[in-house]
């Protein structure tokens, strides 16, 4: 089977009214930030994210009413983390062995931190190209092409595959692992659905087949029809025992895609900003910590079936999105909301150039409007967005100068001041 899985982008043009931001015109100054997130504090047990100085003075406060009750600090400090403000325990129900399937590049190194913070033992596989990143994690090193003789004669509890768009990979690896793994979790993606039109989207909804893609086996797979594929290979290898979990756009400290860092770096930079869209436009998305805790616990749990990765519970519109973004910046910054219609005749396209955004256009409607109560009942929680925000930025400005300046998705400021004189004269 071949693939030549590339761009889910979507591509759509939007179809409704502009507006101007009221606060247009307020003074624009550019703001410069120290780093403070580290990957060092992110499981420490003191704080797991960066707080403000109000955030901490906050916590102190009620931390200090906590050990009067006869908590220890870090009975303390597990309290206030983020799954504990949905009533979770932050105690895992029992140690388990897990092995993850790569391990090493985005989302992998937060589902081992994680794992490693619960207490379970960890084990990973890969060609060991990042074996220096966790040197204290047993890696066995082999290939996802067919190579996978030293997993052989081990057992775990849960097996986490990380793979991208190869039903092949999966194949092998279910049928290698099925009688020494108890629970095989496949990472899918939002774009294994066929069709998104439904509200609300829940993961009963139909995924891509050959017939509805139009192809056939040994025909290159679109991205979609991999991850499709690949769960209904996984499922029938392994009936029973397998977890789906298929995220929407995965966000926060460390993506290199820079498709939700490009909003919270143009904000921080202040100024006129373009805004696309309607302001009430849904958006559902996850940050890459709220998404792997959950999978661990899935694990933990030991629970099966199909869930869908994003949020928040409730679509959060752009509008809000960006002014809550905002709200984690001291940049003066104004939003000018320009319309789908206009920025499809200037060549400025949905997801693309305006990242994360995709209105609700025919066919489109249910992409960012998710029923998640199964996903919050299993364990979904979900962080701030303030946090997310602000570990993103902290994220962006402790990387090189030259990668700061280079972002790899949005348009550029001299683009984006010409689409708002060309919207600004269209309004004249
Ligand atoms: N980013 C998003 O917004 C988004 C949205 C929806 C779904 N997803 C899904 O989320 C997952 C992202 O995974 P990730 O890349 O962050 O996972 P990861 O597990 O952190 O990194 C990929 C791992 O695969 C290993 N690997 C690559 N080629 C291999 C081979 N031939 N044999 C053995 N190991 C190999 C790499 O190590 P070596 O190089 O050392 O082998 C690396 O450890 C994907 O399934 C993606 O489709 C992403």
């Amino acid at each position: 089977m071949q693939t030549g899985a590339t761009s889910v982008e979507p591509n759509q043009s939007a179809i409704i009214a502009g507006r101007r931001d009221p606060f247009a015109g307020l003074p624009i100054t550019r703001q410069i930030r120290p780093p403070t997130y580290r990957w060092s504090n992110a499981y420490s047990g003191q704080r797991i994210m960066s707080t403000t100085r109000k955030d901490f003075l906050k916590l102190s406060a009620a931390a200090s009413g906590a050990l009067g009750l006869g908590l220890t600090p870090d009975q303390v400090s597990a309290a206030f983390r983020p799954g504990a403000l949905a009533g979770r325990s932050q105690v895992a129900p029992r140690k388990i062995d897990v092995l993850i399937l790569g391990g090493t590049g985005f989302i992998g190194p937060f589902q081992v931190n994680y794992a490693l913070a619960r207490g379970h033992n960890v084990t990973l596989f890969n060609r060991g190209s990042g074996r220096e990143m966790f040197p204290n994690v047993e890696t066995l090193i082999g290939d996802r092409n067919g190579d996978l003789e030293s997993l052989r004669g081990r057992r775990w509890d849960l097996v986490i595959d990380n793979s991208r768009s190869n039903p092949d990979w999966v194949e092998i690896a279910a049928n290698f692992l099925k009688d020494s793994v108890a629970q095989f979790l496949y990472v899918s993606s939002r774009s294994a659905y066929a069709d998104l039109s439904t509200v609300p989207m829940t993961a009963d909804a139909p995924t891509w087949t050959y017939e509805t893609a139009g192809l056939t086996p040994g025909d290159n797979l679109p991205y979609g029809l991999a991850k499709a594929e690949s769960e209904r290979i996984a499922m029938r290898i392994m009936p029973g025992r397998t977890t789906i979990v298929r995220p929407g756009l995965i966000i926060g400290p460390e993506d290199d895609t820079d498709r939700f860092t490009y909003w919270p770096v143009r904000i921080d930079r202040g100024g006129e900003v373009l805004a696309p869209g309607d302001p009430s436009d849904p958006i559902q998305i996850i940050d890459v910590r709220d998404l792997t805790e959950w999978m661990i616990r899935l694990g933990e749990d030991g629970t099966m079936g199909k869930f869908n990765g994003v949020g928040p519970h409730t679509p959060r519109p752009i509008s809000e999105l960006l002014y809550g973004i905002r709200a984690v910046t001291t940049a003066e910054t104004t939003f000018t909301w320009v319309n789908g219609d206009f920025l499809s005749e200037v060549g400025v396209r949905p997801y693309s150039h305006m990242p994360v955004w995709r209105p609700p256009t025919p066919g489109n409607e249910g992409f960012a409007r998710f029923d998640l109560t199964p996903e919050v009942e299993s364990g979904l929680t979900f962080r701030p967005l303030a946090v997310t925000a602000r570990d993103t930025l902290d994220f962006h400005y402790s990387r090189p100068l030259e990668r700061q300046a280079a972002l790899s998705a949005g348009i550029s400021a001299e683009r984006e001041a010409e689409v708002l004189a060309a919207w600004h004269a269209r309004q004249r």
